[in-house]
């Protein structure tokens, strides 16, 4: 029998190329080998964004849709809204038990989080609300609602499934043997910086999104960050600090021609980025198709999402019902 991957991404943004390079392209390569379960997890969203519910909403489908285009297959695996499976709202419950306040002010992913969105913590932590602090037990409910047994993440998220793993074993000793330990399994590419050599982010405003315009692919790379010692335009560089080079390694079949002629100081840099963008836009090219596919067919778009969920569903109610015989709170069966 495959195994079961679970993954998932807050829908608070379209997806940029730091999500496709360091999640989607290894979940599109995991389809075969395992029984994947990949999840847009609006309930974890909504923990910082709960005074911005259409924001939520809206990202919902461009997530989707975002999934979809990256070649996620909707007859290989299945897509599913978090909010819409009760069960896993009803597990965070049980859980929060098993977890100590103490322990998730410790946890180095809510931590940094914390810190990036300027929320007060620790002993200042008037302002962190609960349900924040306690999304790692919420999304250690998520992966073990369909028993996840492998989570393709990025090194960020590994305080989280440690996390998870310290839950189930409790919940094991106390009501029994029913729940599976997951295992992280890390991305093999290292996170893609953004266009300014800062992390990818929104806000930032650094990232090229799956669904950006030619236009907006080209004023973007045009602008980006390179070797600040090469003044002109025949000096030699090092690659190795251009954002340029960074992003060609990705998406250039010629990569050998483009480093050795910018060390030779045989490539000026605005000819460079524009070979860039042809690439990028090249690149992309087969994914915005299939976006612009299901952008056109919102009915298909809301049937995948029905039937994905409604699958994923029927999974959790299976888990749920053994968690209540073992805890003993199935007082109608
Ligand atoms: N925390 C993940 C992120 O921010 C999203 C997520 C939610 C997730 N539930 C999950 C990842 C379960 C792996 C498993 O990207």
């Amino acid at each position: 029998m495959k195994k079961r991957i679970l993954s998932g991404m807050r829908p608070t943004g379209r997806l940029h190329l730091g999500h496709y390079f360091g999640a989607l392209q290894n979940w599109v390569r995991l389809q075969d080998e395992y029984d994947c379960y990949f999840e847009i997890a609006d309930v974890q969203a909504l923990t910082d964004n709960y005074d911005n519910p259409e924001k939520v909403q809206k990202n919902v489908r461009e997530v989707m849709m975002d999934y979809l285009a990256s070649g996620i297959d909707p007859k290989k695996s299945t897509i599913f809204i978090q909010s819409m499976i009760p069960e896993i709202a009803e597990l965070t419950v049980f859980y929060s038990n098993l977890v100590t306040v103490a322990r998730l002010y410790r946890n180095p992913t809510v931590k940094t989080e914390a810190k990036q969105k300027k929320v007060l913590f620790g002993n200042d932590g008037e302002s962190i609300t609960y349900g924040f602090l306690g999304y790692p037990v919420s999304q250690a409910a998520d992966i073990t609602a369909f028993c996840g047994e492998v989570i393709p993440v990025g090194d960020d998220q590994l305080p989280l499934i440690e996390q998870c793993r310290e839950i189930v074993r409790k919940f094991n000793h106390i009501y029994g043997e029913i729940l599976k330990e997951p295992e992280a399994l890390l991305s093999e590419n290292t996170r893609i910086k953004g266009l300014d050599g800062n992390k990818m982010s929104k806000s930032l405003n650094n990232a090229i999104y799956l669904s950006d315009t030619e236009e907006e692919i080209l004023k973007k790379i045009m602008g980006a960050v390179t070797d600040p010692n090469k003044i002109k335009k025949d000096d030699p560089a090092n690659p190795d600090v251009c954002m340029v080079y960074s992003y060609q390694k990705l998406v250039n079949p010629n990569i050998e021609t483009v480093c050795a002629e910018c060390k030779a100081g045989k490539r000026g840099c605005v000819a460079c980025k524009k070979e860039l963008v042809k690439c990028m836009i090249d690149y992309l090219k087969p994914i915005q198709e299939k976006r612009k596919y299901y952008e056109e067919h919102p009915e298909i778009v809301d049937d995948i999402m029905r039937e994905g969920t409604a699958q994923a569903r029927s999974e959790a109610q299976k888990m749920m019902s053994e968690v209540r015989k073992h805890m003993l709170i199935n007082y109608f069966d």
